[in-house]
């Protein structure tokens, strides 16, 4: 068989699944869109079978997935996370916070938008230094609050994003407080100076460039992540089959 006799086979095979399979969406992704409250329209399946694995429609992942796995087949793309990790490096960060730049967005490319910073926090605590995870959950507030000492300040982006007068919820001012006073306040607040938002498209940053830095800051499991049975395997998992009828 040629590679594009190969090809086609493959779509056909992957048709032909689609076809044998009901694939449903879990509430989060459609409430709001629709009343959550209300019974699922759902066509009548035919006998088909749900789907309860991998979802034919998303490229394959490796048995073990390892980090950069999911940054391959399952975040969106990466270059705003690449490009603060980069620019922390050049600014003399210490590999924590290089580190947690290249992960404090990961929820919001591949998991949950709302509180992202909590969701990603909470994928990557067991494998991290806690001062990286702190730094990480802590971003999200922090971005509200201006910080003078290290010129940061509060982000037109914000503004244009929700308003000149959005005011952030209680919740967060709590969490600012909490952090304001916590030993590693500047960890969080660094993050928060690296945190590019007017990042340039053009400017390519390859995942390798920090390869040496979570290969030592990053404890990959060995059984792979999502099967090693860490408080945040499942949510891992539910990245990789975003679709499992259970
Ligand atoms: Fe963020
Ligand atoms: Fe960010």
């Amino acid at each position: 068989m040629t590679t594009l006799q190969q090809a086609e086979a493959a779509d056909h095979a992957q048709i032909e699944e689609l076809g044998r399979l009901v694939i449903v969406k879990s509430v989060i992704y459609t409430s709001g869109e629709r009343d959550p409250r209300a019974p699922l329209p759902r066509p009548p399946d035919q006998g088909k079978r749900y789907l309860m694995g991998h979802d034919p429609r998303l490229p394959r992942m490796p048995d073990k997935p390892t980090l950069f796995d999911f940054f391959r087949y399952r975040f969106g793309p990466a270059a705003h996370m690449l490009q603060s990790a980069r620019l922390a490096q050049k600014n003399g960060t210490s590999d924590k916070i290089v580190l947690a730049c290249l992960l404090h967005d990961i929820a919001t490319s591949g998991f949950i938008r709302a509180d992202h910073g909590y969701w990603a926090a909470q994928l990557v605590e067991p494998y991290v230094d806690a001062e990286v995870s702190f730094a990480i959950r802590y971003h999200q507030v922090l971005r509200f609050y201006p910080d003078e000492s290290v010129g940061y300040r509060y982000p037109d982006s914000y503004v244009r994003l929700f308003g000149p007068d959005f005011k952030p919820e209680p919740y967060v001012e709590r969490a600012y407080q909490h952090a304001r006073r916590h030993k590693w306040y500047m960890s969080a607040r660094l993050l928060t100076v690296n945190d590019l938002y007017a990042f340039d498209p053009n400017v390519p940053v390859e995942l390798d460039e920090f390869t040496d830095v979570v290969g030592r800051h990053f404890r990959q499991p060995e059984e792979g992540l999502g099967f090693d049975e860490s408080p945040s395997a499942h949510m891992w998992r539910t990245i990789m089959w975003p679709t499992r009828y259970l």
